[in-house]
């Protein structure tokens, strides 16, 4: 469990603490008990790259139409402002696009030129619906210069061509004259946009070309060869990684793609989605029982098995460490919407879903020396989104999900802090997991603690030892609501919304935290 190697004070720290609150678990079933947990505020460990707090648009249901791209009063597609400027409150660091599996469906030179003389597609992934191209390369990159955010750009592999991905590449970064920065120029952008971080392909042993991880280590080299350094821009080249969520080919893809082409590879993106009940068994994001409220954390805690086997793998072939595992999708993935097109993918969003964020952030933030970059799957009204808009996109809401991506983005490339804590457990029926879920960063001279408690049903007390550091306040804010299924609505849109936290008192080292059941606290110590 603790690797001394890197951080040896920390480590021997850690294992100091674990054998003192070995002792105490007992007694912490009951669950009246204090949980201990020990912060150590000294010794910090890896940065919490900001990357792992990404984001993803693809062109699916009402992500990006209906979503970030709208029709103004005169009736012309524009970028849409209120839902852009909430989504800034975020810091989001990074966007993913065109997809996911549309991207190895994408041509890129359909989404290029007057709006007007674009071709119209069929989306046939999903919900057959007609794209217009009126949202492309020039449009993707005004929204993240909006949002503030880096693009994440994945090309086709699927079907487009070599050629087609490396015209892509030049269109977006070569400076100087040049067939595609020529084009570019025509469209109205003189200057290159750097975009570095690359996808070669997406989910290549499923919808971007079903391939064998042999197979797909060849055909990724070929494409990745013609990302050329162009100015300043080098390729951070992203290959298709594990598919995480049914465990079908985990460490065969991991093995096969690191080991054939493991030194083309910047970074390795595997995908995990919570999938309550399996894909037959799904229910609505906010009609379920206690029991698939904690099937949903026992089944979103096991990302932590599946990032230490891909990285254990990834170990072998990069003992450097030069390669960032991504978990480029995850989140919750529900029974769409009653009266939805099947195909959009469009789900509510409640409490459940907010803790399931906070609980893979924490996993994330454990194995930040490896995990590098996240995205959830996706922003606007697709999957596990931080915002549903209605039908023509004008009236948003901000789901419980996107209050974890604000209140956790303290977080952001801050430093990991060693915690030791005593989960305790919770039990429903034969599931048992434990209560609590913790992880603590440091940044400009801040302390970050942040805590979920999953018993939906008792509230747990933490008994915090804070060690290496002397702090004279602490303050925060919570995220809970009055039931498990609690969701905002367009009607209601501040059901679960945070607010300030009474629950903490510091006294000397001492911090004595009071969790209500089913809840998320995030706290600042100075
Ligand atoms: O996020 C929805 C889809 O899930 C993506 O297009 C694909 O990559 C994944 O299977």
């Amino acid at each position: 469990m603790f690797r001394c190697t890197r951080y040896q004070k920390r480590c021997l720290l850690l294992l100091a603490t674990a054998l003192l609150l070995a002792t105490s678990t007992a007694f912490a079933q009951n669950t009246n008990a204090p949980h201990r947990l020990i912060l150590n505020a000294d010794t910090p460990g890896p940065t919490i790259n900001r990357h792992i707090y990404g984001h993803f648009a693809e062109h699916l249901g009402r992500d990006i139409y209906g979503g970030f791209w709208v029709r103004g009063d005169d009736g012309g597609w524009q970028l849409n402002e209120p839902v852009i400027e909430a989504l800034r409150q975020l810091n989001p660091p990074n966007v993913r696009w065109p997809g996911g599996c549309f991207a190895d469906y994408y041509h890129w030179k359909d989404g290029i030129g007057p709006r007007e003389e674009r071709p119209t597609i069929v989306n046939a992934l999903w919900g057959g619906v007609t794209e217009d191209n009126s949202f492309g390369t020039h449009e993707f990159m005004d929204l993240v210069e909006a949002l503030g955010a880096e693009p994440i750009v994945v090309g086709n592999v699927g079907s487009g061509t070599v050629e087609e991905m490396a015209d892509w590449w030049e269109y977006m970064n070569h400076p100087g004259q040049s067939p595609m920065a020529d084009l570019r120029r025509e469209n109205g952008r003189d200057e290159p946009w750097n975009v570095r971080f690359w996808g070669v392909g997406n989910e290549s042993w499923g919808c971007g070309g079903n391939m064998t991880p042999e197979h797909y280590s060849d055909v990724y080299k070929r494409f990745a060869t013609f990302l050329h350094n162009y100015g300043d821009t080098r390729a951070f080249r992203i290959a298709t990684g594990p598919d995480a969520t049914t465990n079908r080919d985990l460490p065969e893809w991991t093995e096969g793609v690191m080991r054939g082409a493991g030194h083309m590879i910047d970074g390795l993106d595997l995908h995990y989605y919570t999938v309550v009940g399996g894909w037959g068994g799904r229910t609505l994001a906010t009609e379920f029982t206690e029991a698939e409220w904690i099937a949903a954390f026992d089944q979103a805690r096991q990302v932590d098995g599946h990032i230490r086997r891909t990285a254990a793998i990834m170990d072998r072939y990069d003992p450097q460490n030069r390669v960032w595992l991504i978990v480029g999708e995850w989140g919750m993935w529900h029974l769409p919407e009653p009266g939805s097109e099947p195909g959009f993918l469009y789900q509510q969003n409640a409490l459940r879903d907010a803790l399931v964020a906070s609980i893979s952030f924490d996993i994330f933030h454990q194995h930040a020396d490896r995990v590098r970059m996240a995205n959830i799957a996706q922003t606007i009204n697709v999957l596990q989104a931080m915002i549903l808009t209605e039908r023509e996109g004008a009236g948003f809401v901000l789901t419980p999900t996107y209050h974890v991506f604000e209140m956790y983005k303290v977080h952001q490339d801050a430093d990991l802090l060693p915690i030791t804590l005593d989960a305790g457990s919770y039990t429903h029926g034969e599931t048992t997991i434990p209560a609590l879920s913790a992880s603590a960063s440091t940044k400009d001279g801040n302390v970050h603690l942040s805590l979920t408690n999953m018993d939906p049903n008792q509230p747990r007390t933490v008994q915090a030892t804070l060690r290496g550091d002397s702090f004279s306040s602490v303050s925060g804010r919570i995220l809970t609501a009055e039931a498990i299924t609690s969701h905002n609505t367009f009607e209601r849109p501040n059901t679960v919304a945070p607010t300030t936290f009474n629950g903490a008192r510091l006294n000397g080292e001492q911090l004595t935290i009071t969790m209500p059941p089913k809840s998320i606290v995030v706290l600042t110590l100075e």
